[in-house]
């Protein structure tokens, strides 16, 4: 027996993956986000980093701050770093298909021209060559390189500070930008976090 066909109903927007904050990290995300800054998500398997983006990406880009980001079909892109990652890996590569050569896109430049957010999970693993890629993709140049570099290395430092400086300009407070984009982000060890916290609360008022 054959059932009727019923009318579609619309399907109500599904909820956003529960994250509990533990500090102001969401506030951050959003700062970081409205300056197109990178995010650096630091801490010990099974703390959150994982969820934390899963809710971050539902509420941009399903939540009612979506806007025309609703329509971006794949709103996350997850790439599992290793030390054996290539830049091409990233980017793309041209493929034999026939007599011909096409070019294949990698998950980051899938990204970029989706308007997606590209999670490079485990990016410690990865090698410096292979990560100096988002540099330019996400600084002033917003371009991503789709030649092979060699060589191609970069200082950390300005950068760290710009970020500072976008933060603040985001409307994230002066010391708690230094913590979130120089402190905690330029060294795991509590004591140099300490000392390089203690050197900014001293130059800035
Ligand atoms: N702040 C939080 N709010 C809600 N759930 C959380 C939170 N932190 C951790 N969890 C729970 O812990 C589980 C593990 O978190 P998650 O997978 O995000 O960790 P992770 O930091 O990505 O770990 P790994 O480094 O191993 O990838 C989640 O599935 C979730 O159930
Ligand atoms: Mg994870």
């Amino acid at each position: 027996m054959t059932q009727p066909l019923q009318a579609a109903t619309p399907r109500p927007a599904p909820e956003a993956p529960y994250y509990l904050p533990v500090g102001n990290e969401v506030e951050l995300f959003l700062a970081a986000y409205r300056a197109r800054m990178p995010v650096l998500l630091k801490g010990p398997t099974g703390c959150g980093k994982t969820r934390f983006l899963e809710h971050m990406t539902h509420r941009l880009y399903r939540g009612s701050e979506a806007g025309t980001r609703a329509g971006i079909e794949t709103s996350l892109v997850t790439v599992a770093c290793h030390e054996d990652l290539t830049a091409t890996d990233l980017v793309g590569r041209y493929l034999l298909e026939g007599d011909d050569t096409v070019w294949m896109d990698g998950p980051l430049t899938r990204a970029v021209r989706d308007g997606s957010i590209c999670y490079l999970d485990e990016i410690v693993e990865a090698r410096k060559d292979t990560t100096v890629l988002i540099h330019a993709l996400t600084d002033h140049r917003r371009i991503l390189p789709i030649e092979k570099r060699r060589g191609f290395d970069e200082g950390v430092s300005t950068r760290l500070l710009i970020y500072t400086a976008q933060l603040i300009d985001g409307g994230v407070g002066v010391r708690e930008a230094c913590t979130a984009a120089i402190c905690r982000a330029i060294t795991d060890d509590d004591e140099v976090q300490r000392a390089v916290t203690e050197v900014a609360t001293t130059l800035l008022p």
